[in-house]
């Protein structure tokens, strides 16, 4: 018998691919499934995009590139994260991974050793908890959102880093300035690292841009790592780019692991990657952005007209996380969720998958026809339990 990992055998599936790939396999069995799980744009790339892709195939830029990713598109990135936050990456300071998972994969094993803690802030996206565990470390978590008191908590009970994810997924939170500046105070008053997921940073349905713990102590840059990508923003998810900008030493050590795992990323999406980071599809992206917002609208005015459903408007990202109120299987969201797939043939994420039992998470990357029907079949799936 083989004995297997610790850490390998300690981590658990992904909920939200896990829920995709059913709701998937009813539909090829005909079923009509309305998927409200995606994490995902429906939108194709944009067309200056793809051609960029073919382009570099037809030059011939088939072969593998730097581990840590073609010198344009590090320089690019650089130069543009320097200008959005204000600071100054070099390209030697950016790692271009397979998506941004990749990236924050890599960058939690070089930072974190057996048995150190890591603080995760409720609700967590899926990956953190798993990542952190692959590593050997121990996630711990916080009781409701993120603020100063749980952070100075975390760091006095022994955790040696924190990661931040606004706006978030799953709930589409973004913090207030003032909010954040608490945060940053906070954080800077420790030794705590930083990690600051900002794969939906260009999703934001606010004026102004989203508060960032960088804005407020750039001081601390030495000790934290941003990371974004092309997936979200760019309805890029299946060209796998992503990256990381931080201290020297820290993305050296997640160079390395790349270097000796996965090599360098796809080096055509790494050309495409840089089509879009140059701004060639500026316009589509707006576009998106534009129908993400009135989808959000839409999502949330029907969600907050159910009875049983409380629903806080999502400041960013495409989703909605609503709390089932009086539902019998309220405190046990995977059940629930398997019940609402398998009789009305809707696909929404199980709370229970980010920390927040109680929870649905509704994803409005999804068409208005969908989210109306998918949404109006939710409310009668909960009318039909309340009244039994
Ligand atoms: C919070 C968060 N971070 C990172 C990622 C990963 O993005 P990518 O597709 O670039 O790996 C996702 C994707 O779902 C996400 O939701």
């Amino acid at each position: 018998m083989i004995k297997y990992s610790a850490a390998a055998s300690s981590l658990s599936p992904s909920a939200t691919l896990e829920l995709s790939a059913r709701a998937k396999a009813l539909a090829a069995e005909g079923r009509d499934i309305i998927a409200l799980s995606a994490g995902q744009p429906d939108f194709p790339t944009p067309a200056p995009i793809v051609q960029a892709a073919l382009d570099a195939i037809a030059a011939g830029k088939t072969g593998y590139t730097a581990s840590t990713g073609i010198p344009e598109l590090k320089r690019a990135v650089a130069t543009s994260w320097s200008a959005r936050r204000g600071l100054e990456w070099s390209p030697s300071e950016v790692i271009v991974s397979c998506g941004a998972k990749h990236s924050l994969a890599n960058l939690i094993a070089a930072a974190v050793s057996p048995g150190e803690k890591v603080l995760l802030p409720r609700p967590y996206w899926v990956s953190y908890p798993e990542m952190v565990k692959a590593s050997g470390g121990v996630p711990v978590f916080t009781g409701g959102e993120l603020d100063a008191d749980e952070i100075i908590r975390a760091a006095s009970e022994g955790a040696v880093g924190v990661l931040l994810n606004y706006p978030s997924n799953p709930a589409g939170t973004v913090p207030s300035a003032s909010e954040m500046k608490d945060i940053a105070e906070a954080v800077a008053s420790t030794n705590m690292w930083v990690i600051s997921d900002d794969i939906y940073e260009d999703l934001s349905y606010l004026d102004g841009s989203v508060p960032h713990i960088l804005d407020f102590r750039p001081d601390i840059a030495d000790r934290t790592v941003v990371v974004s990508g092309v997936s979200k923003t760019y309805a890029m998810t299946g060209w796998r780019i992503g990256f990381a900008l931080g201290p020297k030493e820290w993305v050296r050590l997640s160079g390395l692991i790349q270097a000796h795992s996965t090599s360098n990323p796809c080096s055509i999406s790494q050309w495409a990657a840089l089509a879009a980071v140059q701004g060639a599809a500026e316009n589509e992206r707006l576009g998106m952005l534009d129908s993400f917002s009135e989808r959000r609208d839409i999502c949330y005015n029907l969600l907050s007209e159910i009875d049983g459903l409380e629903t806080v408007k999502p400041d960013g990202a495409f989703y909605v996380f609503p709390r089932l109120l009086s539902d019998p299987d309220r405190l046990d969201t995977q059940r629930f969720c398997g019940e609402l797939l398998n009789t009305k043939g809707v696909a929404a994420v199980p709370g229970s998958a980010f920390g927040s039992e109680g929870h649905l998470r509704i994803s409005f990357a999804a068409s208005e026809e969908n989210i109306r029907e998918g949404i109006s079949r939710l409310a009668e799936f909960l009318h039909g339990r309340l009244r039994t």
